[in-house]
């Protein structure tokens, strides 16, 4: 039987990139399988955290994902720290995966840059925490952007290391599942680099919580070149901002590049920026004015992610319960 795990970092607004590359996808999933979505506040104290911004965002993020479309009674959702078996066998995974392999991690050499040494030793290891996640449900499948492949190989190489380790099958390999016509967004400011919640530009990203304004702001402000649309996918090389505002245009309309093309071949990007305003303000409008309902009033939502706390833990309980027995601690 499949199951369902992903998670987003509340480090900040969800942007585009998180709603086209993952939540989205969420929510197509949601009917067929068993999901559990998770907002990791346990990932985002790798890097420092105001309390009170980390409350907020927090709340931000879960009321996102239910306004995006996430059914809380089909799945489960809830915030990392209000389960605490992702740590425990985080623990334990920090003894099965090697130094050479987390080395590896671009996403960590990436964050720690020339301050290797002043990191936290929770941002090195991270993408443990990240695998005992998944495992700890024994999850099969992990619906994620682009950026996270590396993240589920180390997976992948860690529960099968742990499974020959200790010569028992307790583990899936789980699989990415990396879908859609936005895998990969770019930052509107510059084509070459990761639409990011890190990155100090606000103009360089669309917040689920932009109003129509700030959207049309934003995208008027894109980076773009001189040149009309070209009308094949050839055209788009070396035009890395047309490649990325065509493929925004395709996911919000479910469509594919070549049909974005199609339709905004030999246009100028102010003509096919005024559409693309108009269509991510009709996806987005509406999942911001959601989001905003479950913000005023946060009863419901603490309600939701306290339940979904409930039923996760349920589900990893047994699971932490076996991986103990194996590895051979006492039980109480
Ligand atoms: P995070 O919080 O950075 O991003 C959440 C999801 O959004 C996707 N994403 C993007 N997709 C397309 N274009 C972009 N510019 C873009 N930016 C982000 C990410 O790929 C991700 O799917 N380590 C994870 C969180 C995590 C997790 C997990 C995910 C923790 N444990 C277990 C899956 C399973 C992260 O930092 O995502």
């Amino acid at each position: 039987m499949n199951r369902i795990f992903s998670g987003i970092q509340p480090t900040g607004n969800l942007h585009l990139g998180n709603y086209l590359g993952a939540v989205r996808n969420w929510v197509r999933l949601q009917n067929d399988f068993e999901c559990l979505f998770c907002v990791v506040d346990l990932h985002a104290i790798t890097v420092w955290q105001d309390p009170a911004v980390l409350k907020t965002h927090t709340r931000e993020v879960a009321a996102a994902v239910l306004a995006a479309g996430v059914d809380p009674k089909k799945n489960i959702l809830f915030v990392q720290s209000q389960n605490p078996d992702h740590a425990q066998l985080a623990w334990i995974f920090n003894c099965v995966a090697r130094m050479g392999w987390l080395n590896r991690m671009t996403q960590f050499k990436e964050k720690a840059g020339k301050n290797r040494e002043n990191v936290s030793v929770g941002l090195f290891a991270y993408p443990n925490l990240m695998s005992a996640d998944i495992l700890v449900y024994k999850a099969t499948h992990v619906p994620v952007g682009e950026d996270q492949k590396q993240h589920l190989e180390l997976a992948r190489d860690t529960a099968q290391k742990f499974n020959s380790d200790y010569g028992r099958e307790v583990f899936p390999l789980p699989e990415p599942v990396i879908m859609g016509a936005a895998t990969r967004i770019m930052s509107l400011r510059d084509g070459t680099k990761k639409m990011s919640k890190s990155d100090e530009s606000d103009y360089s990203r669309i917040n689920m919580t932009d109003d129509a304004d700030a959207i049309a702001l934003k995208l008027r402000k894109a980076k773009t070149d001189p040149l009309p649309l070209p009308d094949s996918l050839d055209g788009l090389a070396g035009r890395p901002e047309a490649a990325n505002l065509l493929d925004v245009w395709a996911a919000l309309s479910d469509g594919t590049r070549q049909a974005a093309l199609d339709r905004f071949a030999g246009r100028t990007f102010s003509e096919f920026k005024k559409e693309l305003t108009e269509l991510a303000v009709s996806v987005l409008g509406p999942i911001g004015s959601e989001m905003q309902r479950y913000l005023a009033d946060p009863t419901e939502l603490d309600g939701i992610l306290k339940a979904g706390a409930t039923a996760a833990r349920a589900l990893s309980a047994p699971v932490l319960a076996e991986v103990e027995e194996v590895v051979g601690f006492l039980r109480a």
